[in-house]
Parts: C-alpha cells; sequence; structure tokens
C-alpha cells in the first residue's frame, strides 16, 4: 500500500470538508433568508441577542441561536459580547432585494438545485438532462430573485443606452422581444418605461410564464405578453427592433437554431442584445482565471447544462459553454455580421451587441 504523507492527508481532508461546510453554511443561508432572520438583523438598529432576534421573527429561541452561530463562525454576521448584527456589506447582500449586489436568488432555489442531486444520476446515464420546470415552481421564483436585482437598477439607466440611438427608438415605438424571459421582469420593465413599444417574453418554464402572466396582471400593462415559442413561435417576417436574451443561451438545447430564428425574427437594422455568462474558451483558462469555476461547473450539472441537454440531440453548452468567441462564431453561423462586446460592468455577465 502507498505511504500516505501526513501533513498532505490531513491537508486534503481539510479542502474536502470545507467544501462540505460551504454546502452546509449556504443551507443556513437559504434558511436565513427564507424565515427573515436576515432582513430582521438588518432592521435592528444595533446589534441584537438571540432573544431579540427569535422575538423579532415569532422563532424559537434555541433554533435561532445554533443559526447565528453558524453564522457568526462562518463570518456572514457580526458577534460581539453575544449581540448579532449585520455590516452595511452584509445588509446589502443578504437583506437588500432593491440593491443590486442581492444575493439571495440563488440560495432561494438552492433546495430545488440540490435535488437535481437525485434526477441527474439518471441522466449521467442516458446523457439527457432535465429542463428548468424540473425545479418545480420555486425554481423559478428563485430565477427571478437572482436576476431582479441587478436588472432593476441597471437595465434602464446603464443597459439600453449603452447600445447607440436604441432608447430614441423604443420611445418612438419598436417592437421587443425577450427570449428566456424567466418570470418577465426585464420585459415589463421596459414595457413600463416605453408605452409606445410592443413586447413579447418567450420562455419555456411553464412555472416563469405562469409568474410573468400574474406580474403583467398585478402591473395593468396593455403592451406586453408572454407565449412559449413551441406554441407561439417568435415571427419569421423580419419585424423585430430589439430582441434580448438574458443568461439563457447556454441553457438552451438548441442555441444554433434559436440563433437562426433570432436572425429571421430580426429587422435589417435590428439590434440583438446577446448577455450571457462570461465564459473563457477553455476549462484551462475558467479554472485559473475564474474563482467561480467550480461553482459554476457544478451548477451546469444541476441546472444549465442539464436544461441545455434536456431533449435528445441537445448541444449542452453549459454555464460556461458560450465563451466571446464560441458566441461570436455560433453568430456569424446564423447569418450575423456584427458582433461587438458592449463596455458595461457586471460581475458574472458578459454583454453583446449582435446586428445583422
Ligand atoms: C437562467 S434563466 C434566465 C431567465 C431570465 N432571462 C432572467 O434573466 O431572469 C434561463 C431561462 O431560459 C429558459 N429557456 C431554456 N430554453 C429555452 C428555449 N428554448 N426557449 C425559451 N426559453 C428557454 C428557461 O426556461 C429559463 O427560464
Amino acid at each position: 500500500m502507498t505511504t500516505l504523507d501526513d501533513n498532505a492527508l490531513k491537508l486534503y481532508s481539510f479542502q474536502v470538508f470545507s467544501k462540505l461546510e460551504g454546502a452546509v453554511t449556504a443551507g443556513m443561508i437559504h434558511l436565513g433568508d427564507q424565515l427573515g432572520l436576515y432582513v430582521a438583523l438588518a432592521e435592528a438598529d444595533t446589534p441584537i441577542t438571540t432573544h431579540e432576534l427569535a422575538e423579532r421573527t415569532a422563532l424559537d429561541e434555541r433554533w435561532v441561536r445554533e443559526w447565528a452561530h453558524n453564522q457568526a463562525a462562518a463570518k456572514l454576521i457580526t458577534v460581539d459580547e453575544g449581540r448579532f448584527g449585520l455590516t452595511p456589506e452584509a445588509a446589502a447582500v443578504l437583506a437588500s432585494p432593491e440593491h443590486p449586489a442581492y444575493g439571495m436568488g440563488m440560495f432561494h432555489r438552492l433546495p430545488q438545485t440540490m435535488r437535481a442531486l437525485e434526477d441527474v444520476r439518471e441522466s449521467f446515464r442516458t446523457g439527457i438532462g432535465h429542463d428548468y420546470d424540473s425545479h418545480g415552481p420555486q425554481g423559478a421564483v428563485g430565477i427571478e430573485r437572482s436576476f431582479e436585482p441587478w436588472s432593476n437598477a441597471n437595465l434602464l439607466p446603464v443597459v439600453l443606452p449603452a447600445i447607440e440611438g436604441l432608447v430614441e427608438r423604443m420611445r418612438t415605438g419598436a417592437s421587443v422581444a425577450d427570449i428566456g424571459c424567466g418570470a418577465g421582469s426585464a420585459v415589463l420593465l421596459m414595457a413600463a418605461a416605453f408605452p409606445h413599444s410592443q413586447f413579447r417574453g418567450y420562455d419555456i418554464s411553464q412555472y416563469a410564464l405562469a409568474r410573468a402572466a400574474l406580474k403583467l396582471e398585478e402591473s395593468g400593462l396593455h403592451n406586453a405578453e408572454f407565449h412559449d415559442p413551441r406554441e407561439v413561435p417568435l415571427p419569421d417576417d423580419q419585424t423585430l427592433d430589439f430582441i434580448t436574451t438574458f443568461d439563457c443561451i447556454h441553457d438552451m438545447t438548441r442555441p444554433s437554431e434559436m440563433m437562426k430564428a433570432i436572425r429571421r425574427a430580426i429587422k435589417p437594422d435590428g439590434v440583438w442584445l446577446l448577455v450571457d455568462i462570461k465564459a473563457l474558451d477553455t476549462f484551462e483558462e475558467n479554472a485559473r482565471k475564474n474563482p467561480m469555476a467550480p461553482l459554476m461547473y457544478g451548477i451546469s450539472v444541476l441546472s444549465c447544462m442539464s436544461s441545455a441537454l434536456s431533449e435528445e440531440g441537445g448541444e449542452g453548452l453549459g454555464t460556461l459553454g458560450l465563451s466571446e468567441n464560441k458566441a461570436r462564431a455560433m453568430t456569424q453561423a446564423a447569418g450575423f455580421t456584427r458582433f461587438e462586446k458592449l463596455p458595461i460592468d457586471h460581475a458574472v455577465n458578459a454583454f453583446y451587441l449582435v446586428q445583422p
């Protein structure tokens, strides 16, 4: 039997178990969000005891105390002489849905994402994955909560003005489609801001479409609609001025076909805003330059690549599957000639302007 280096063994075991610590603490973050613990900490003017936290959340103190000890040990919340609190930065990420750095969406859907561990075992054998609806209705809410904060803060003031002439065109009256629209946040934001334009959101998730329909009804807007593209396909007569795809091309089973459909739908002088993960060309580059690469390859197995392989013959791009070079080549193959990266700062995403 090979002799093991004691120190290397201890270090490696620590490395493995620190992943489990991360996973379990992520579960505790989910609870902190769902049980209102972070909001209660944020709303307290000064740090509070677990008795006060339990009282404000109507929870049992013993359970709240053990949770707070996990969070403070993980240095996610502060502790000083038995009083727990949030730094302003922690409050932004954990308890402020209106802040662009708010991060609770991915933790909202953590149980659904982890439940996929059971489904994908079979996928490793068959090659066939599962679409977004396999994560259930709360999966769609998690996606909505993940993408809305940044979009609410940046879509209208930063992203649209970065495309020359677009805002004026939408003010006058444009036909717009958001493909892979999820719960419709981007469509509804734009539809409210540009009442002379017409908006269509397309998604294949019935849970996301149901959320979008509900939010549309609540908004009272009359210039937006939502469809499943398998029932109501995109127009194929070059009539759309502006098309957006936010974080969804890499999730599609047939992204090349979708790009061709976008080419058939868009006006000769139309604009496609392709937003996708800032992936690099090779695994080696992603692993070296992206500290979140392990998270992203894992989410790909559980969600993105699984969705992109959810039909026979799926292209299976996955979370880090659409680098800038790949996106340029694929859009060119679909008949687009202009491809330009926009100077928009985002932690995870790249923004490309694509035109016929
Ligand atoms: C990561 S979510 C992004 C949702 C939304 N764009 C947002 O930013 O909140 C990806 C979405 O793409 C949708 N999707 C996957 N394949 C699709 C297809 N072929 N056509 C339309 N939507 C698709 C999924 O159902 C899911 O809602």
